[in-house]
């Protein structure tokens, strides 16, 4: 217990270059993203632009290391780009979150010298696009039911299954799949759990038998691409292996510990626009002869939000720190996006309360921040699956 305190106490205050980066980012995502991001939240139609623009300012390689192109930065960096992109626009930072931790950084670490040379300087530069395949139509949580199977043929593997929910579906150009490559009846047979039969590949959009299902239709992030993956008879190069036959399953959920720091940032990102709106209307916003930030009620909902805005900030730089220091992190990303996702969906819905009829119209953002923030909740790991996961890492704790 002391050592977790110790941990906590220390002083997360921004370095100068984190400061420098949090500022261009507002200003770019403020100047190029504001306004498009009500347009595609209307058209559903896919910001490559902003990717393109992200690109073209080193953002796309923020955290692949400089010797295969990219910024080399650390993850409390990427938490603030995040952050500051949900601010405007959700789904660029869906977007961006994906393509750098669920993509670039499985590669970063799990991937042998060859794979790392093959893609990480194109993912680096923009010219690839990521994205990550867990989820398939008939399981989320349970990560294990996978369906999808991967089957050895000597030279290479064939993949087939469906895929479910892939954020940059269609758009990407790179996609990191699981898929069952040791059947469950010898996995059985041997007396092994499920998932030490799983592994994952790296697999191309062009690669024959890749095909994507229709663009799903969603509450909010209307423009991040969503669909199902589909593999039929896909043969990918054995090199494309990610880590070793069998370890897919951990390589998959320490993905998702990285991950989750992102969609923390994300939500944490979205409650604070929606805070600024809210208290800004309520100091213009007149009734009973009174400014309503001078009623109480309306005070309370701003200081509770104001005071979540900062324990939010506090708990991601925590897990952002302990990710940075190779120490163990997979409870302290998920309290983070647990704390950042539901306080997300809290502020979006105090916005609108408090702009009333307004807040209820796209003429303001209120209704956006809301719809998007949902999301935070689901993806990545459900906030049910976010308490269980802390409760099995406070159980270990204790019994440690
Ligand atoms: N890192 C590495 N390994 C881990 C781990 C972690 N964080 N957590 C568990 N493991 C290991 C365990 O140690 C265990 O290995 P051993 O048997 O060798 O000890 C193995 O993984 C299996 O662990 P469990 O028995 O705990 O696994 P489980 O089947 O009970 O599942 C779970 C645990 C937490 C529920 C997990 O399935 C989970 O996180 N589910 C949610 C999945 C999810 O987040 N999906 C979102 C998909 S991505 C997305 O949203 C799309 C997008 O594009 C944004």
């Amino acid at each position: 217990m002391t050592k977790v305190l110790d941990k906590q106490t220390q002083n997360f205050k921004l370095t100068k270059e984190q400061e420098l980066l949090q500022r261009t980012i507002k200003e770019i995502a403020n100047e190029k993203f504001k306004e498009k991001a009500k347009e595609i939240d209307k058209s559903h139609k896919f910001p490559r632009e902003n990717f393109k623009l992200l690109s073209e300012l080193g953002i796309t390689g923020l955290t692949i290391p400089e010797e295969y192109g990219g910024s080399g930065l650390d993850t409390i960096s990427y938490a603030i780009v995040i952050e500051e992109l949900a601010k405007v626009c959700a789904t660029t930072s869906v977007i961006m979150s994906v393509h750098l931790s669920l993509c670039s950084k499985p590669i970063t670490k799990y991937g042998s010298n060859e794979l790392k040379n093959k893609y990480l300087n194109k993912l680096a530069t923009g010219e690839y696009l990521g994205a990550f395949c867990l989820s398939e139509p008939g399981n989320g949580s349970d990560a294990q039911a996978m369906l999808t199977k991967a089957e050895d043929k000597g030279e290479h593997y064939i993949l087939n299954g469906t895929k479910a929910w892939i954020t940059n579906g269609g758009e990407a150009d790179i996609y990191i799949v699981t898929a069952q490559s040791t059947p469950v009846e010898e996995l059985t047979r041997q007396n092994l759990p499920k998932h030490k039969g799983v592994s994952v590949f790296i697999v191309e959009k062009n690669m024959p038998g890749v095909s994507f299902g229709k663009l799903e239709d969603k509450l909010g992030i209307r423009a991040s691409a969503t669909c199902q993956f589909i593999l039929d008879n896909v043969k990918v190069p054995k090199e494309n292996l990610l880590g070793k036959e069998g370890e897919g399953f951990k390589i998959a959920l320490s993905t998702l510990d990285d991950g989750r720091i992102g969609i923390a940032a994300q939500a944490l990102g979205i409650a604070e626009a929606a805070y600024d709106l809210a208290q800004s209307y309520a100091k213009s916003r007149e009734a009973f002869g009174k400014k309503i930030i001078s009623f109480q009620a309306i005070q309370f909902m701003l200081t509770e939000l104001a005071t979540e805005i900062e324990a939010g900030k506090l708990l991601i730089y925590q897990a952002a720190s302990l990710c940075d220091k190779k120490e163990k992190f997979t409870r302290h990303a998920a309290e983070a996006k647990l704390f950042c996702s539901e306080l997300a969906s809290r502020a979006g819905n105090i916005a609108v309360q408090i702009l009333g009829g307004y807040g209820y119209t796209t003429e303001y953002n209120a209704e956006r921040y809301l719809r998007d923030a949902k999301i935070t909740e689901i993806y990545e790991g459900t906030s049910e699956i976010q308490r269980i996961v802390i409760a099995e890492n406070i159980i270990k704790e204790l019994t440690a």
